[in-house]
This record gives C-alpha cells, structure tokens and sequence, in this order.
C-alpha cells in the first residue's frame, strides 16, 4: 500500500489527510476557518495564515492518529503550493518540506483546482475504489474561487481551457445569498432557499459570452441580483420587508442563471473535443442542481461522469493525495526548491 500524507492550506480551511493508493481516505481532517471570517463578509488573508500556523500541526497529528500511520508508514508529502494567499500557502509547503526532508519522503507539489477533479475517485470505505477515467477527460472546477474548464490528456496532465473573466461562480453565490441575508458563506443556504422558490418567475441575465467561448462571467449575474432586490426609480424595499416566498423566488431564478452557462460551456466543450468522460469538482458541485446538469450533458454524450461525495467538494486534503500518488507513479516529484504560488 503506498500511504501518501497530503497538507491543505490554500485559502481558509486547513486539512490534512492520509490516502492509501490513490482512492482510500484513512483520514481526512479538515478545520474551518469560516467563524474567523464571518464578520468581515470574506477572507482576511493575514488571519488565515496565523490560524494555518497555530493549526496545522495538531491536524497532521490527528490525520496519522486517525489513519493509524506512523510518519514511518508514509510513502510520499504532498501539499497544495498554488494558486492561493501567497501567506496561506507557505505554511503549507514549509512544514511539507520539513516532513519530507525530515523523513526521507519525496515531496510533491498540488495544484489545489487539479486536485478538485479528483473528488470523484476517493472512497473512505474499503472495496469503494471507483474506476479511473477515460482519457481525454473534461474537467470542470466550481468552486469560490474557481470556474474553470479543463483538458485532461491523463491526471499528470491537465491544461486549462477556460476559467471566468471576473467573479467564480462560488463567489456569486455568496454575494446574492449576502444579499438575501443568508450569511457567508452562503451557497449551501441559497440552494436551500431556491428549493422553496419558482426559477422562471425573474428573467436574470444568463452570460454566455461570444459564442465560441469557453469562458465564464458572473459579475452581470451578481449585479443585476442587487438591482432587482433595490427595485427601481427609489421604490427600495428592505429585505426584512420582502415576502419570504419573493427572496425564494429570487433564489431559485439566480441559481437558474448561475448554472445555465455551465451546461452550455459543458456542451460546447464535448462537440469541440469529444471528450471521452467529465470530472466535476469543488465547493458548489455539492449543489444538486448543478449536478443533474452535468449528468444530463453526459447522458447526451454517452459517457461517465465523476463527482465528488458530499464531504469531498469542498476544501480537503484527501484530494490531494489521492492525485499525488498519480504524480508519484508518473515519477513527478519535486525538489526541495517547491515554490508557493499565488497565481497559476
Ligand atoms: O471548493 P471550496 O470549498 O473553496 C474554494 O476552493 O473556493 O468552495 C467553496 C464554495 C463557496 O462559495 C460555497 O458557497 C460554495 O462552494 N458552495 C455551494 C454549495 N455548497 C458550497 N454553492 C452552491 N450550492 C451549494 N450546495
Ligand atoms: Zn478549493
């Protein structure tokens, strides 16, 4: 069994997990910042990487503790050394570096958006292992800070496509659910709320961009939400004032508006490149509706798609491994030079 330790400290959760040949979670212990945050409405990037710190020692500990791993039953550290807070990152990959210097382990650097494709390969029940996908594969990344397509010719080598040109999708759903009170982060609670609310009752701006265009915008989105809630020529209503079923309806008709542009980008995507499966990751492929989209593309196109367990859509370590142990059988590993990189 190859036991790969992997470290999370891109943004604002720390992980660490252990991940036995690719697809068997061990452990996988993840530590919120989200109480941190919340009064300032986002991330403060200095107060992340002072939590990193003081935490991560104590997760890795736990994550071999849970695992019943020594540090001498690992075979390889890997760490997410981009894109995040340049700050977040370091700690990351300093304390990976240390293990694996310390250990005599190779290190391998993760790009924490790759990793996400991989959530649909890991299983924390033994005999649970899914089978690998066919080559070339579509990637799709949704999450608060990514939405973004890509080519993957195998899990070493994977090229992006297309990506948004100004907010991530996540990113839009916690700014309209701010909006309608539903705290931060709030796309859990949003999808909650559309439930209760009719779709098609507002007709948001669904942004396609030109018409060959892989690429993604969700700023109109987020603004014409703000519009719509202030009403016009002075007519503003407070939120605490609006009929419930109103926000619902304003719920539902976003969320509409915000996956829309996916199953068209998916689509576009498949008859360009005849992709052969889809992999989708990150924090909002939780939502069920953007998941029904992604399987309808696939059943139209006749091939598997992958998605992530609930538990391995948002920020977590055990994705990490599990794409590690492809960069280590790949031999891609990496010296001890490993750079934190805010942009990729
Ligand atoms: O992947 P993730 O944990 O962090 C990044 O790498 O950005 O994604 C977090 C994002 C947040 O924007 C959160 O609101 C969103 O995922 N999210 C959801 C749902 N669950 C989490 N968005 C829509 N529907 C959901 N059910
Ligand atoms: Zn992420």
């Amino acid at each position: 069994m190859t036991n790969i330790l992997a470290i999370e400290t891109t943004c604002d959760e720390t992980a660490a997990a252990v991940v036995a040949d690719g697809w068997l979670v061990k452990s996988n212990v993840v530590s919120s910042q989200v109480q941190l945050h919340q009064k300032y409405g986002g991330v403060v990037p200095e107060i992340a990487s002072r939590a990193h710190m003081e935490w991560l020692n104590r997760l890795i500990d736990s994550a071999l503790e849970q695992a019943r791993c020594a540090f001498a039953d690992l075979d390889a550290i890997a760490v997410a050394h981009c894109p995040g807070l340049v700050g977040c990152l370091i700690v990351g990959v300093a304390a990976a570096k240390t293990l694996a210097f310390a250990l005599h382990r190779p290190l391998i650097g993760i790009n924490h958006v790759h990793a996400h494709l991989y959530g649909g390969f890991l299983s924390s029940k033994p005999g649970g292992s899914t089978s690998m996908p066919e080559f070339p594969a579509l990637g799709l990344v949704v999450s608060g800070g990514h939405t973004s397509l890509f080519h993957l010719h195998s899990f070493v080598d994977i090229r992006r496509m297309g990506a948004t040109i100004d907010d991530a999708i996540g990113e839009a759903f916690d700014k309209t659910a701010a909006i309608l009170g539903l705290g931060y982060p709030g796309g859990a609670a949003l999808e909650q709320l559309a439930r209760q609310g009719d779709a098609n009752s507002i007709d948001f701006p669904i942004s396609l961009l030109d018409p060959e265009s892989l690429d993604f915008s969700y700023s109109g989105l987020k603004t014409a939400v703000r519009y719509h809630l202030q009403g016009r020529k002075g007519e503003a209503q407070s939120i605490n004032t609006r009929p419930s079923q109103d926000l619902a309806d304003v719920a539902a008709a976003f969320q509409r508006a915000a996956i829309a542009p996916i199953g068209v980008k998916l689509r576009r995507a498949m008859q360009r490149y005849g992709f052969r499966s889809i992999l989708v990751g990150g924090g909002v492929s939780a939502n069920h509706s953007l998941r029904q989209v992604v399987r309808q593309v696939a059943e139209e196109f006749a091939v598997p798609v992958a998605m992530p367990a609930m538990a391995f859509c948002t920020d977590n370590a055990a994705m990490l491994a599990g794409l590690a142990f492809h960069r280590l059988e790949a031999g891609c590993i990496d010296s001890l030079n490993l750079p934190a990189i805010a942009t990729v």
